[in-house]
């Protein structure tokens, strides 16, 4: 059976001979080339500051820590996302709010998260749900109205931007994934980016053990109590290489989302997503909204066509019921809504237009039985 993935990892021989490079050279934890890796997110985001962690979870729960959340403080998130947005507020103790979200552009919903705002919220993470930016005016007239921090979970926008400018720059703090389902993936990742000086060398220290950061590595000095969310050079390498074809891979992603979009848009039964205006999406996941999602999805699954739901309405999973620690704001509704119909399309840089025509066709041909299964026309 001819299968199309719903992701590929670009990983060339270039990738593979980078990595070589580092396994020969012996040095394998956090060192030069990790250094490497973070001055080209540096430069691609043109932020101050990009440190290297090993995933995005870890990168948020950092951020929650650099500001002082925990017990009694309450950190307002997005129903509709990955569990790892809301659970970081659990672990430093902190009281989870989850908000509704846009049915429209499954970002959080602007109006429930002003209304959830207390004296207690310390911190909110808003998501740049699939690669498609915030509006961030509003998010910082939301915030000056509250005493909060910003931490946007950005785990899928590497490469997205606003108003001309590139995600990472936004939020007090931003926080990326490189997980292997993102475009540009070390295996697994996170990247932490900042224009604050002072929370970049807390963090730096934070994750190495809590050592400051002496001229001299003879004479370490623990200032803190820190841990250990290093990224070692050989993943670094993975993404150092990938990072430098950043442009290319977005660009190819850009004109197959925009492809898929151009065809599907006019078909009864198939509703786009919206895009954030002044936003360059960078298109992580191209999803559409679909009735009867879960046949659609089950069926061109068996014929080797990787679709996939795009994301999880928290609301409704065992983990994230009402309690001491997690509070619903309102019935989340819309949320369930987006989680039901949400599906994402395969999207990756040597798609070829001739896959890209078969999972069109066939999503067309599914949409349109179960459409005349339950009587539309
Ligand atoms: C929106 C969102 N936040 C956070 C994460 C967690 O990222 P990581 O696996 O790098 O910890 C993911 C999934 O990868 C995600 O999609």
């Amino acid at each position: 059976m001819h299968k199309i993935p719903l992701i590929k990892p670009y990983i060339t021989d270039e990738v593979k001979a980078k990595v070589c490079q580092v396994l020969d050279g012996g040095q394998l934890t956090e060192g030069a080339t990790t250094r490497e890796f973070e001055a080209l997110c540096r430069q691609h985001i043109g932020c101050a500051h990009a440190l290297a962690a090993c995933n995005c979870t870890v990168g948020m729960e950092m951020a929650l820590r650099l500001f002082g959340v925990g017990p009694g403080d309450e950190v307002i998130v997005p129903d509709y996302t990955y569990s790892a947005t809301a659970a970081v507020a659990r672990f430093v103790g902190a009281t989870m709010v989850l908000v509704d979200v846009d049915p429209a552009t499954m970002l959080i919903d602007y109006d429930a998260l002003e209304a959830a705002v207390t004296p207690k919220t310390k911190a909110i993470i808003p998501v740049s749900m699939f690669g498609n930016p915030l509006d961030y005016n509003r998010l910082r007239e939301i915030q000056g109205r509250g005493q909060f921090k910003i931490i946007e979970d950005s785990a899928c926008s590497i490469g997205a931007s606003w108003n001309g400018k590139k995600v990472g720059n936004w939020a007090d703090i931003s926080v990326f994934s490189f997980h292997p389902r993102k475009f540009i993936t070390t295996g697994e990742g996170g990247l932490v980016t900042t224009n604050r000086d002072d929370w970049a060398a807390w963090m730096d220290s934070y994750k190495h053990f809590g050592m400051m950061r002496m001229a001299e590595r003879e004479d370490i000095q623990f200032g803190m109590i820190g841990t250990n969310f290093k990224m070692s050079n050989i993943l670094a390498a993975v993404g150092a290489v990938q990072m430098k074809h950043i442009e290319e891979l977005l660009a190819k992603r850009e004109s197959l989302a925009l492809r898929y979009r151009e065809k599907l848009g006019g078909v009864e039964g198939i509703t786009l997503p919206a895009v954030t205006p002044g936003g360059r999406h960078s298109w992580q996941t191209c999803c559409v909204f679909v009735e009867d999602r879960n046949p659609i999805m089950k069926r061109m699954r068996a014929d080797g066509i990787e679709v996939q739901v795009g994301n999880y309405a928290l609301h409704m999973h065992p983990a994230f019921q009402p309690s001491a620690w997690c509070r619903h704001a309102g019935s989340l509704a819309d949320s369930r809504r987006v989680f039901d119909r949400a599906l994402a399309l395969p999207l990756y840089y040597d798609l070829t237009e001739s896959d890209q025509d078969i999972v069109i066709e066939r999503l067309i041909r599914e949409v349109r039985a179960e459409r005349s299964k339950g009587g539309a026309t």
